[in-house]
């Protein structure tokens, strides 16, 4: 078909609208994408290198892997709701991992973490020892680890950003101290059971350890009996009950929590002794449930160790992402109560 010269013009006009709009589309697509990328905090970007892919949630949240090391105490319980309510309020996605008490368990989660691509990896080391082979693999995945309450003993530090959480020695140093200053008059031989902690774990080595460096002075005051109760009230109860059979002169209780301490109070109990009279006891952590313990004299000294760490925890992991140097050590504040003390301070008491 033959075009007058009008007609030419406008197929040519028609022509060019058509190209422009084929590219305008073009554009737009390859702008969306890159719109999308640039939604991304700064934070997961500078996290994704080597070319690996987004770190992120479908809906560009940050996805923190933590791993608890179980649900054995009261402390626990209020430890895994700080973190749990904290990740909430911050924002997060949280993916928690209950290792029931066993180290396999929490290296298996890590591992899975890291082929998830969270984040930002946090735990509670169970042990203290054997975590150099998962640390190497999250550091080579370039996912930052934060340890929470617990230390872990590698040599090289730049495994993990920072370690927030109580210094376990100085609360074995204020019981140790506690006892000096009571029995700072005994002329004889103060007999001294300890029940301690998980047997590798960071809290049961340093606080033996704390205890022992604040009475080295104090020749009458004697450890007689030292086993593990693993923190558990069950376990607390059947060690002392071994400790009663096998000891008629016990004067002090030293449990390296709460709820061996409120386990063993059933057992003397049940011996028909009175706990914080014929036994003196002094326990850590300083749980309601201890606390109230403590009210009732049947705890005579409780130190502080303090299992809401959520907080701290969300802000480190908010400062690692945004690129920010944080401290490699985070101590948290802690103190102690007496029987008086403790039963001023329960009806404020959130755990
Ligand atoms: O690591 C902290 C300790 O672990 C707490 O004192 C104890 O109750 C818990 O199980």
């Amino acid at each position: 078909m033959k075009m007058n010269s009008k007609q030419s013009i406008s197929l040519a006009i028609a022509l060019v609208v058509i190209m422009l709009f084929t590219a305008a589309c073009g554009n737009s697509a390859s702008t969306g994408g890159q719109g999308g990328n640039n939604q991304q905090p700064a934070s997961n970007a500078s996290n994704n290198g080597g070319g690996d892919a987004p770190t992120q949630s479908a809906d560009d949240k940050v996805v923190l892997g933590f791993s608890q090391v179980g649900a054995e105490s009261g402390w626990r319980t209020a430890n895994t709701d700080s973190i749990k309510a904290s990740a909430e309020e911050w924002g997060f996605e949280l993916k928690f991992s209950d290792a029931q008490q066993k180290q396999e368990n929490q290296i298996k989660a890590i591992r899975s973490f890291i082929q998830q691509k969270v984040d930002v990896i946090a735990f509670s080391p169970v042990v203290e020892s054997g975590w150099d082979t998962v640390l190497q693999e999250a550091k080579d995945a370039g996912i930052p680890v934060i340890l929470t309450d617990r230390a872990v003993d590698s040599e090289d530090t730049s495994y993990y950003e920072s370690f927030i959480g109580s210094d376990f020695v100085e609360e074995g140093r204020k019981a140790g101290r506690w006892l000096v200053e009571q029995y700072a008059d005994a002329t004889e031989p103060v007999n001294i059971v300890e029940l301690q902690g998980t047997t590798g774990s960071a809290p049961a080595i340093d606080r033996k350890q704390g205890l022992e460096e604040a009475i080295q002075d104090n020749p009458n005051l004697q450890i007689i009996a030292s086993q593990t109760g693993d923190f558990t009230r069950a376990k607390g109860k059947e060690v002392m009950q071994s400790f009663l059979q096998a000891h008629d002169d016990i004067d002090v209780l030293y449990a390296h929590n709460d709820d061996m301490g409120l386990g063993a109070i059933q057992a003397i109990e049940a011996a028909g002794l009175v706990p914080g009279e014929d036994i003196k006891i002094i326990t850590v952590d300083a749980v309601k449930d201890g606390m109230i313990a403590a009210s009732e004299g049947k705890i005579n000294f409780i130190v502080e160790c303090n299992p809401l760490l959520g907080p701290q925890l969300m802000q480190a992991v908010e400062d690692v992402l945004a690129g920010k140097e944080i401290d490699k050590r985070i101590v948290t504040e802690e103190t102690t109560f007496t029987s008086e003390e403790a039963k001023a301070a329960l009806p404020d008491r959130k755990y």
